[in-house]
């Protein structure tokens, strides 16, 4: 299954997000409105949309969807990337989605007003729910929470050079998986779920985008050149992800604090990361790695199997296997 496979079985609803997503950034002013246009010609994935459009099907019995489905899929996707044009700025990142990022193009100020346009932007679509606002609004704002949080603590361990995997798991959860669980919690409240679906929606959410963001992690440390943005450079960044814990699982405390200390001289020392990246193979960091990830999409699988026997929970299922799969 790919992508597209699971836009078409969306088929009018998809389209209808994507109506929501350019109506919602539209402005008057024309140097926001053709850079906003730049962005939209190389969109992503637009993995969370779809999440949460399966979701509001899964819930629903497969059926047409109201339109606060498609304001919380519009949303999450537009919140998404203002994450992104923030993240780029804070990571100093020149290429995203095989192209140059906006930061590298018109730097750090207008990545970030941009990004704020399409965060409030996402603000008001789900401002402008017609049913449970107050509820939706409560999620996505502990989110932004999260997303706060995620970004902040990672920094504070890469500074102290003491992540340990539940650290890892805790920045993971909030810089990434807070966003899916917001995604597919606020579909199910959408449709007007029962609690117990709410509850199976939201872990296989936090699950599915923890997965996410490990293979996110593997793909830094892979050499592959095809993701469409940089590899090799979390560690530069002084970032401990779960391939470097996974070798430090397989070797012995002073190895740790060796590795550790190198890391923490990287600024430095930047021919580390050769030494660290050879020490993570030689540890299987990388098939660690995997087996935690699979475990998280175990996990994913187990929580949509409480939900009823529908097409789109099928698709669910193949969206689980995507991410755990995927190679960009
Ligand atoms: C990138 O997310 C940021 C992470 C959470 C790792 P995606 O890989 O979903 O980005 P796009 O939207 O498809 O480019
Ligand atoms: C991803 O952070 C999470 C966000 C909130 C953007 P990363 O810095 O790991 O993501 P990429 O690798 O730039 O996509
Ligand atoms: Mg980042
Ligand atoms: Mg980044």
């Amino acid at each position: 299954m790919n992508i597209d496979g699971l836009k078409e079985f969306c088929g009018g609803d998809w389209v209808k997000v994507d109506a929501r997503i350019r109506a919602a950034l539209k402005s008057d002013i024309a140097l926001l409105d053709s850079t906003n246009e730049m962005i939209l010609s190389h969109s992503g994935k637009q993995l969370r949309p779809l999440l949460s459009l399966l979701v509001a099907k899964a819930c629903s019995g497969d059926s047409v969807l109201p339109e606060d489905s498609i304001r919380v899929a519009a949303a999450a996707e537009l919140l998404h990337n203002a994450t992104l044009l923030h993240d780029d700025v804070a990571d100093e990142s020149d290429c995203r989605r095989g192209f140059p990022t906006l930061n590298s193009l018109m730097g750090p100020s207008v990545s970030v007003l941009v990004g704020d346009y399409w965060l409030v932007s996402s603000m008001n679509e789900i401002r402008s729910a017609e049913h449970f606002g107050p509820r939706l609004i409560s999620i996505f704002s502990r989110t932004l929470t999260h997303l706060a949080e995620g970004e902040m603590l990672q920094l504070q361990k890469a500074q102290n050079g003491d992540t340990c995997e539940a650290d890892y798991l805790r920045i993971i959860f909030s810089k990434t998986a807070s966003l899916f669980e917001a995604a597919a919690l606020a579909a199910a409240i959408s449709v007007n779920s029962s609690p117990d679906f709410e509850e199976a929606v939201r872990q296989y959410a936090v699950s599915l985008g923890i997965a996410f963001q490990i293979r996110d992690d593997i793909f830094d440390y892979s050499g592959n050149t095809g993701v469409g943005k940089p590899t090799g450079v979390d560690i530069l960044e002084q970032k401990i992800t779960m391939p470097l814990l996974g070798a430090f699982e397989n070797s012995t405390r002073d190895e740790e604090l060796q590795i550790r200390k190198m890391v923490s001289e990287i600024h430095e020392h930047p021919e580390y990361a050769g030494q660290i990246l050879d020490f993570v193979a030689e540890k299987n960091g990388m098939e660690y790695a995997e087996k935690r990830l699979g475990d998280y999409v175990n996990g994913a699988l187990a929580a949509i199997s409480r939900l009823p026997e529908t097409r789109a929970g099928e698709y669910l299922g193949e969206m689980t296997y995507y991410v755990a799969k995927r190679d960009k």
